[in-house]
């Protein structure tokens, strides 16, 4: 591994008086100078040694320049080359420079310039280097924009991280691994490669481990030869690891193959700077999911201080949710929805709130005045939550769970699949939970008879589809009402059960 190491300068002239010139004007300076009278030696130098900067002459007997040029470019794509020649022609010096070389110094020539510019090209190729810094850095923004969007998608933007340092390192796989002991559910694994042998490779936990006791920031990096065919390249691994303050978070795997078993200080910058925005990124995405949490939960307990309000419809939203998210599943949803679904259903009736406790609770019949201000519920919940973009999702379950498939249900009168489905599909299960449940003026009804009321009303009030995803749900066992509602009913009873088509296995 070459990181900070000396300038790796080779000079190829079979006139060895040339050589010794620039040896000795050289030698003085901090080069690792490797110095060739034979170009055949040069060119085996070249092919197992990296180099910086190349110094050749063109004509060289049965060798040329070109040909020391083309065999450093090949294993070494941003050395510099510079050629010296006695007889220059416009068409050599054009093509080659086409080829890739730096310069041209034209023999005879003086060391001062010589000195020159080797110092030049060296600048050159330094600042080619950074841009790659750079350009890591460019990359990495466009990546972090994820972190700021309103889905938060942390998977999304970790298939971006994987990306930006695959491409940069020019690796064949990149692995990031994201993990906290504390919070076992915040544990990520996400990976890009070109082949699937590698994959293990970069999401091996133990490289996680190894950081776990240096507690260091630097990179560790491992190099070893491995044979590929007939030619021999390196193995190169490189684990980054992630902390977001003292605490280590993660760890970029990147596994590489190169001629050299060489890392440039520049590529080791990039992975450093990839990992401090994806610990910032990692540690905004933990606020941002400790918020949701924190906010979910203070609307819980407001959704249960109405409950408590009405020991009548205890536990109502849990159920609901329960019900609702069984019967989403079954319908494949994918899995944001029915995180959005939980919060929703969650939330469906918070503008309760509002409702006074004698119309709450009346254990009479509701007057149409009191109907009436029952049903502002809808619109009071959409206050409670505007202006709040975590609960955005919700919004649909609060607006639409008592609109009516026919048009004739509340607030807007929507009909068909001009109500969104989340609203048809909660309708299904608020009301089969309304149902069954004890009431200020009416005591909850058996299975039956909501099964039954359901199935009566589908096509007026409900959706048929979401009614026969509900009665799907029930048949197949996987949702246990009898233990959801404490009952004993035989529910192979229930006609209703038993008319519609089989469920799917
Ligand atoms: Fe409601
Ligand atoms: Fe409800």
């Amino acid at each position: 591994m070459f990181l900070n190491t000396k300038t790796k300068i080779l000079v190829v002239d079979d006139e060895k008086y040339i050589c010794n010139l620039i040896k000795d004007t050289l030698g003085t300076e901090a080069y690792d100078l490797s110095v060739y009278s034979d170009p055949s030696l040069a060119l085996k130098h070249i092919d197992c040694k990296p180099v910086d900067l190349v110094l050749t002459d063109l004509i060289m007997g049965s060798h040329s320049g070109v040909e020391i040029l083309d065999a450093v470019l090949k294993h070494n794509h941003d050395a510099i080359v510079i050629l010296m020649t006695a007889h220059p022609t416009v068409e050599t010096v054009i093509s080659v420079l086409k080829n890739g070389a730096y310069d041209f110094l034209v023999k005879p020539f003086k060391m001062e310039l010589l000195k020159a510019t080797i110092e030049r090209g060296l600048e050159h190729q330094s600042i080619r280097r950074e841009n790659l810094e750079l350009k890591g850095q460019v990359e990495f923004l466009k990546t972090t924009s994820f972190s700021s969007s309103i889905d938060n998608n942390i998977e999304k933007y970790l298939i971006n991280l994987v990306k930006s340092c695959k491409k940069e390192i020019g690796a064949v796989a990149a692995g990031v691994i994201i993990s906290d002991p504390s919070k076992a559910e915040l544990n990520r694994k996400v990976y890009e490669s070109d082949e699937e042998q590698y994959i293990g490779e970069v999401l091996d936990d133990s490289t996680l481990e190894t950081f776990t006791y240096t507690k260091s920031p630097q990179p560790a990096i491992s190099i070893r030869e491995d044979a590929a065919g007939e030619s021999k390249r390196n193995r190169i691994k490189i684990s980054q690891p992630i902390f977001v303050g003292r605490t280590l978070t993660g760890v970029i795997n990147i596994l590489a193959f190169r001629k050299f078993d060489r890392v440039l200080s520049g590529e080791i910058n990039i992975l450093g700077i990839l990992s401090n925005f994806a610990a910032s990124s990692i540690a905004n995405w933990r606020m941002y999911n400790d918020l949701q949490k924190s906010y979910l939960n203070a609307i819980k307990g407001l959704a249960k201080a109405i409950e408590a309000r009405d020991a009548h419809t205890a536990g109502h939203t849990d159920r609901v949710s329960k019900l609702a998210e069984i019967v989403a599943r079954h319908l494949s949803w994918e899995p944001e929805q029915v995180r959005n679904l939980v919060m929703g259903c969650m939330l469906h009736d918070i503008g309760k709130i509002g409702i006074p406790d004698a119309v709450l609770n009346k254990t009479s019949k509701l007057s149409k005045a009191e109907i009436e201000r029952m049903e502002k519920h809808t619109e009071l919940g959409l206050q409670i939550i505007e202006g709040i973009d975590l609960f955005k999702p919700a919004i649909p379950y609060i607006a639409s769970h008592h609109e009516r498939f026919d048009g004739k249900g509340y607030p807007s009168g929507l009909s068909g699949e001009g109500i969104p489905i989340e609203g048809r599909l909660l309708a299904v299960v608020d009301t089969f939970d309304a149902i069954l449940s004890d009431r200020p003026y009416r005591d909850g009804a058996e299975l039956k008879v909501a099964i039954s009321e359901i199935a009566k009303n589908t096509g007026s009030q409900f959706d048929p589809l979401m009614v026969k995803a509900f009665f799907e749900v029930i048949r197949s066992g996987d949702l246990d009402l009898k233990k959801l509602y404490d009952c004993s009913e035989d529910l192979d009873s229930i006609p209703e059960l038993q008319t519609t088509e089989k469920a799917p296995a």
